[in-house]
């Protein structure tokens, strides 16, 4: 855990800022985290360093969210840039801001076939070594207090035809999973861990969620560690949509198995949408609300976060042609001016289970 001195001494001080009164005048007090608390469920958001520099995020953030989850600062090429060299100063600051202002956090993520320093997928094929993963999730789990964590993130291949290639099934097969999440536990049996990844949302992905199911039956059988299932969450307001029916059995079927579940990187893409900003908005805004109603109403769901608070940051690498044209994703339950949008009031009234609020 990290000292207070320490978060004084890293320059994440500039970070806090006064208890919030009100980011968007005495008319308007509500909060996402109050009415997400007043049924039982935690609401955050994925937040970086580089946002905390903006204090109107930082106020949005503090007045809406429970908790945080680093977008990229707990990532291995951020993390562990050179072998056994870490450096921990952004992480740090975001679990600091967080303990200073009263947010839990949650880790994402211990082990994926993304984000990984150049130096790793060599060094396991020269030696199949467990440590190369088992001490790197046994520093971070022993180093921060997080509510849950993302153990293994992504593992299944985008098409849900078996396991995505990744450095870690080639250098271990795939008990590398089992391996994950053990040694997580054994370093830190208080956080809660959660097998994370997208494709189960949409429609049309029967055989993503029956892989799903595959895999966690696979890991309940024999005997792994796991707490929780994480939905991402991308959405896609003019694309494939969420077929309600089919995503309510299949949540049925992951809390039969005695799994938690929780929404974990919320956002709902435009793309493909009309131009009308209003339109898209409540696109945006209808699909979620579809989305949650259903995720929401089952018993084992106990947290929402999205994938940053505004607009201003994320755009998807494979939609930065259209940023280009001029395009600007309206994702997010605040706009680039950190104005809340439609999707604020649909996140407001899933968790309310009131259709006017
Ligand atoms: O490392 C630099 C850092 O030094 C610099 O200060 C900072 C600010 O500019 O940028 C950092 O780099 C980029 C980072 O995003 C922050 O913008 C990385 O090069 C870039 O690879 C990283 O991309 C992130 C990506 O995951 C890969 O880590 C995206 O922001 C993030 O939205 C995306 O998130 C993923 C989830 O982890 C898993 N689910 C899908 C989701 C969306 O793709």
């Amino acid at each position: 855990m990290i000292s207070r001195r320490h978060f004084l001494a890293s320059g994440a001080s500039a970070l806090a800022v006064p208890a919030l009164t009100s980011s968007s005048g005495a008319q308007d007090r509500r909060s996402l985290k109050a009415i997400a608390a007043s049924k039982g469920f935690v609401f955050g958001t994925a937040a970086a360093t580089y946002e905390l520099k903006h204090r109107d995020f930082v106020l949005a953030a503090l007045h809406d969210c429970a908790q945080l989850v680093p977008e990229y600062e707990m990532k291995r090429d951020a993390l562990e840039p050179q072998r056994g060299q870490y450096n921990f100063t952004d992480l740090d600051a975001l679990f600091s801001f967080a303990a200073l202002n009263g947010l839990s956090m949650r880790g994402h993520p211990l082990v994926w076939y993304a984000a990984n320093p150049p130096w790793l997928a060599p060094a396991l094929q020269a030696r199949r070594d467990e440590r190369l993963m088992t001490g790197y999730i046994q520093t971070l789990m022993r180093r921060y207090t997080m509510t849950s964590v993302d153990v293994v993130n992504e593992a299944i291949a985008p098409d849900g035809n078996g396991l995505r290639p990744s450095p870690w099934l080639d250098a271990f097969g795939p008990r590398y999973i089992d391996m994950a999440f053990h040694a997580a536990r054994a370093a830190n049996p208080r956080a809660k861990l959660i097998y994370n990844d997208w494709g189960c949302e949409q429609g049309p992905n029967d055989r993503f969620r029956a892989t799903t199911l595959k895999l966690l039956d696979g890991l309940i059988a024999r005997r792994v560690p796991i707490d929780g299932l994480g939905l991402q969450g991308h959405l896609e307001a003019f694309g494939p949509r969420v077929d309600q029916r089919k995503l309510r059995d299949f949540l049925n079927e992951v809390r039969a198995r005695g799994l938690s579940i929780l929404v974990t990187e919320l956002d709902v893409l435009d793309s493909g949408g009309p131009s009308e900003i209003a339109a898209r908005d409540r696109g945006v805004a209808d699909e979620a609300r579809r989305f949650l109603d259903v995720v929401l109403d089952n018993p084992a769901t106990n947290a929402v976060l999205t994938w940053s608070l505004s607009d201003r940051y994320i755009d998807p690498p494979e939609e930065w042609k259209l940023k280009l044209m001029g395009w600007r994703f309206r994702k997010l339950p605040y706009d680039a001016q950190m104005r809340r949008k439609p999707l604020w009031n649909a996140l407001a009234q899933s968790f309310a289970g009131r259709h006017s609020f």
